[in-house]
């Protein structure tokens, strides 16, 4: 039995994660909501993680919002990398396993630097990015890194996707601006909780980075038009834009953001033409 604590475990990520773990014998799952433990209070953190019983911490816990964090940069830091560093110290100090849940945003997302595997150099355009950064360098050679990008998937109230949200667009015959020169991996949640399942039960804990990500790389008007095309909706609706003209007034996102793996040799992560019907299948 692996015994696992949790914090984020009732986010968009979290919450499949820890769906599927408890589903499985092979895992005891505790999820720390902020309510019992603000990250960022580092007495609390300490006078929590003492008190609990477990071999293997997930750190997913964010401030996640891309565009407000520009604005918002204090509250930002201290979540992300102040959070970052208080539950890492308590669980280093137990001696541990840590692995932190961090994004393709620390990559500048420029054509001539892409695709960027796990070795890549990190150079983030983003105050989020920056902060998910800051966060890994306190894990880095310690603890486990998983980067996600893009993640999406079925039955979650509390926040959306891109693909539901462009699925809710369409279905509501509402036009829709899509990039057209940009990248991204769209990556269904369940393969991301699958493949660190796999790696939780390897008790492999390596102080090493893993991209946990889709088989390929996109564009976001193409993404568009496979959702489109798989939930039977008017395809016409998605009209093409550019990336300088769509994230004008946003914070930067990288834009050729082809995020692979080389390290990733333990659970076949799904393209998503494919993974689009396994989220469809989930909506029956
Ligand atoms: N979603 C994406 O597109 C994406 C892409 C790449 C990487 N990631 C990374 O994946 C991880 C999970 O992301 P997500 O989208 O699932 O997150 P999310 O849905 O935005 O949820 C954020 C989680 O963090 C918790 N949290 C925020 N501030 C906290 C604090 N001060 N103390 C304790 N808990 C706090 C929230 O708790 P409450 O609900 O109680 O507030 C919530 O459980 C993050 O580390 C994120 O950086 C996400």
């Amino acid at each position: 039995m692996i015994k696992i604590a949790i914090t984020g475990g009732d986010g968009l990520v979290g919450s499949k994660i820890v769906e599927i773990l408890k589903a499985d014998e092979n895992f005891d799952v505790g999820a720390i909501l902020e309510r019992e433990m603000d990250i960022a209070n580092r007495n609390s953190v300490f006078n929590t993680l003492n008190g609990l019983n477990f071999d293997v911490f997930l750190h997913l816990a964010a401030y996640t919002n891309v565009d407000k964090a520009e604005i918002e940069k204090e509250k930002a830091w201290r979540i992300n990398v102040e959070g970052t560093k208080n539950v890492f110290d308590a669980v280093h100090s137990l001696n541990k396993n840590f692995v932190y849940i961090s994004t393709d945003f620390v990559f500048d997302g420029k054509m001539q630097n892409s695709p960027f595997f796990e070795d890549s150099e990190p150079k983030p355009i983003s105050y989020y990015g920056l902060t998910k950064y800051e966060g890994e360098k306190i894990v880095q050679g310690k603890g486990t890194i998983i980067r996600i990008s893009y993640p999406y998937r079925t039955k979650f109230g509390n926040k959306s996707d891109i693909v539901r949200n462009i699925k809710s667009s369409l279905e509501q015959c509402k036009s829709l601006s899509m990039v057209t020169n940009s990248l991204i991996v769209p990556t269904f949640v369940d393969d991301i909780a699958y493949a660190l399942k796999k790696f939780l039960l390897s008790k492999k804990f390596y102080s090493k980075i893993f991209h946990l990500v889709g088989a390929n790389a996109i564009s976001p008007y193409e993404c568009g038009k496979i959702i489109a095309n798989a939930f039977d909706l008017d395809d016409s609706l998605i009209k093409p834009t550019t990336y300088e003209e769509y994230f004008k007034n946003k914070a930067k996102r990288p834009q050729f953001s082809d995020i692979k793996s080389k390290n990733n040799d333990f659970y076949k992560m799904g393209g998503f033409e494919d993974t689009i019907f396994k989220f469809k299948d989930e909506f029956k």
